[in-house]
């Protein structure tokens, strides 16, 4: 199977593509992916249990892969040690992405270091600087990315494709190997394969991201209503994911 650049997915292709991989399971995904998109194919990886059987899958495949990694400046560090952990079980080397130092700075002198409590406009601007434009830089000369998104993470995830061309990123492709696993799927899978696991989870998180904009959830809540918990929940995406299956 030949290597293929974002030019070459046409509507037609990608609904093709959306055929075959129908189906198919999240290991037979990676691996086409891996296949048909080559060695800068990137894994987006925040360490989720998600994140980490993506990394399993890829490594089982026997294919070149990336794995790029957002440093926010405000993860746990618990979160930090399960990417140690990844890197010393996989052999891998995290490609990590750092905010831009004179964008950061501006940020917190301006609006200080807890700037996005106070509206969703200045939350959505702390979200750019420290994860969107790291992002777009870690995406560049990309054809393709894979996240561990999946549909029953919320209501703003609910249609989530397989596979889509992903225009806030320049129309590369972008994968949701997992978009159909179950909290029960993938518990057994990280099970199997004993999986590293962020501790966080022990403690009540269900998603797991920048520390003060992540908090455990009660029992019977949403696993994402911790994240932006004081927002609005159809606002609960911080722009990393914008694609078709949030209309
Ligand atoms: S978020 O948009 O709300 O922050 P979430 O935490 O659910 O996203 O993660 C969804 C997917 O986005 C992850 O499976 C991963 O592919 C990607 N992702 C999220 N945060 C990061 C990060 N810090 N570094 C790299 N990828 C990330
Ligand atoms: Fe900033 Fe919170 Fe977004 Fe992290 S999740 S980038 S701390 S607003």
């Amino acid at each position: 199977m030949s290597n293929t650049t974002q030019k070459d997915w046409t509507a037609d292709s990608l609904a093709e593509a959306a055929t075959t991989l129908a189906g198919t399971d999240g290991a037979q995904i990676v691996a086409w992916s891996l296949e048909r998109f080559g060695p800068r194919t990137a894994l987006a990886c925040s360490f989720s249990l998600e994140d980490v059987a993506l990394v399993h899958l890829a490594s089982q495949s026997g294919l070149p892969f990336r794995v790029i990694a957002l440093d926010t400046g405000r993860l746990h560090e618990e979160t930090l040690q399960v990417a140690q952990r990844l890197q010393e079980r996989y052999a891998i080397t995290v490609e990590w992405y750092v905010p831009q130092q004179d964008e950061l700075e501006a940020l917190v002198r301006e609006a200080g270091p807890f700037s996005f409590r106070s509206s969703l406009e200045a939350r959505k601007q702390c979200c750019e600087v420290r994860k969107i434009r790291p992002l777009r830089r870690a995406l560049a000369e990309t054809p393709a990315w894979l996240t561990g998104l999946r549909r029953d993470q919320g209501q703003t995830r609910t249609k989530l494709p397989i596979i889509q061309r992903d225009e806030s990123f320049g129309g590369i492709v972008k994968l949701n190997p997992l978009a159909d696993w179950t909290d029960e799927h993938l518990a057994a899978f990280a099970e199997e394969h004993k999986l590293p696991r962020n501790s966080l989870y022990e403690d009540g998180f269900t998603s797991i991201g920048c520390a003060p904009c992540t908090r455990p959830t009660r029992p019977g809540e949403h696993p994402r209503a911790g994240r932006w918990w004081w927002e609005d929940p159809s606002h609960s995406e911080c722009g990393l994911h914008q694609g078709r299956h949030h209309r």
